[in-house]
């Protein structure tokens, strides 16, 4: 897909843990070939290995702790203040949930409506929830993936944007099967993104509709004549 330089996106993009997903972003926006920006990165676990990657690119991280804000769930409504007011003093038109280990409350969606995404492992709405990989394993399908949507206030439970499958094999691992599941993460991720910032992502309900290449992008791989 074609990046067209006034249609960038600025990301805030929220972790807890390993970053690979973050890692994808980074690199995809660096090479260009995602029209995003990240501007910001916050992690609410201090010693994250995904706030190094941030770090490396030269993006501003932030640690952020729910801890510093009282006893959880108490202190929710306080700590995404906080992350709301990090967001939005960089900038950041869509929030990116990677591998973040917290229910994104209301203070932070009524910040960001339908501009929270996330990516979870595995075929929604089959497996929501933690170790989406061994659930999937345990109850024996055949077929698992990963999916991205919006965020809303149910558990891995909002509306679907992209999805990816993979097969599940007869010797597969937790380990094994994660790491398929994890390639097509790093596919469909920055694909997703690539459609909000077109503008081509229409929110009907459950429902998200994928509209058709802009026209005018068609076009410009095309010779008058034959528009
Ligand atoms: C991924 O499997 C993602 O789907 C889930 O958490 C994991 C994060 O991995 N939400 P990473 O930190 O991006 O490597």
């Amino acid at each position: 897909m074609e990046n067209r330089s006034d249609t960038i996106i600025s990301l805030g993009v929220l972790v807890s843990g390993r970053g690979t997903n973050l890692q994808t972003i980074l690199d995809r926006c660096e090479a260009g070939s995602i029209p995003a920006r990240v501007e910001v990165v916050i992690s609410n676990r201090r010693g994250a290995p995904a706030i190094d990657r941030a770090a490396a690119k030269g993006v501003p991280v932030f640690v952020v702790e729910p801890r510093q804000y009282g006893k959880w769930p108490a202190c929710k409504r306080a700590y995404e203040e906080k992350l709301v007011e990090i967001l939005l003093s960089h900038g950041v038109e869509l929030v990116v949930l990677a591998g973040y280990d917290r229910l994104a409350g209301e203070t932070l969606l009524d910040a960001f409506p339908m501009r929270v995404i996330n990516i979870h492992p595995s075929l929604l709405p089959a497996f929501p929830g933690l170790g989406a990989q061994k659930q999937a394993l345990d109850y024996g399908v055949k077929i698992a993936g990963a999916s991205v949507f919006f965020v809303d206030l149910s558990v891995d439970g909002g509306p679907i944007i992209v999805q990816g499958a993979c097969p599940v094999h007869e010797n597969d691992t937790v380990e094994s099967l994660s790491g398929r599941i994890l390639e097509i993460e790093h596919r469909i991720l920055p694909e997703a993104i690539t459609l909000i910032a077109h503008g081509r992502v229409r929110v009907n309900g459950r429902k998200v509709e994928i509209l058709p290449e802009p026209v005018q992008a068609q076009a410009a791989n095309t010779s008058l004549s034959e528009v």
